[in-house]
């Protein structure tokens, strides 16, 4: 041990390697979110959003996602919009749907709002 080195100076070297344990923990926790347009469309396949909507194309179930980004593109809060949309279900917004969208609970906040971000990056 360096004789020179002060007693804070021996508790601020200790101190930092608690500090990489947590940014290493908080590096896992940011890889566990669903941040990029990959993860989404990942979950919108587990999810069968996709077995209703097709990204650029009418089905007859549904609107498509590219449509969906169109109509609420002028809107500030379209991305709180639609998560709530995802979460909660829809019908009536699309008259040429004849079906509804079911709700969403199981999803969780980060994720719906994750999905409503990835529609609305779509043009
Ligand atoms: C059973 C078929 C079905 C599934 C599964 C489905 N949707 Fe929908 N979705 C619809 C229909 C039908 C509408 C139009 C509802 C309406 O007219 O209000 C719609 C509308 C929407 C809208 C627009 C809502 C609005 O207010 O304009 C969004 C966003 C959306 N869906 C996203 C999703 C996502 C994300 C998933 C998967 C988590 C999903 N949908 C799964 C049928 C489905």
């Amino acid at each position: 041990m360096n004789p020179h080195l002060s007693p804070m100076a021996s508790a601020r070297a200790f101190a930092s390697r608690p500090a990489c344990a947590i940014a290493a923990a908080l590096a896992c926790v940011a890889a566990t979110l669903p941040a990029s347009a990959q993860e989404a469309e990942q979950l919108a396949r587990q999810h069968a959003c996709l077995g209703c909507h097709s990204i650029d194309r009418h089905t007859p179930v549904a609107p498509s996602l590219l449509k969906i980004a169109e109509r609420y593109r002028d809107r500030k809060d379209a991305v709180a919009y639609l998560a709530d949309r995802i979460s909660s279900g829809s019908k009536g917004a699309w008259s040429d749907s004849a079906k509804s969208m079911p709700a969403y609970p199981v999803l969780t906040p980060p994720q719906v709002r994750s999905l409503a971000q990835w529609i609305m990056s779509m043009q």
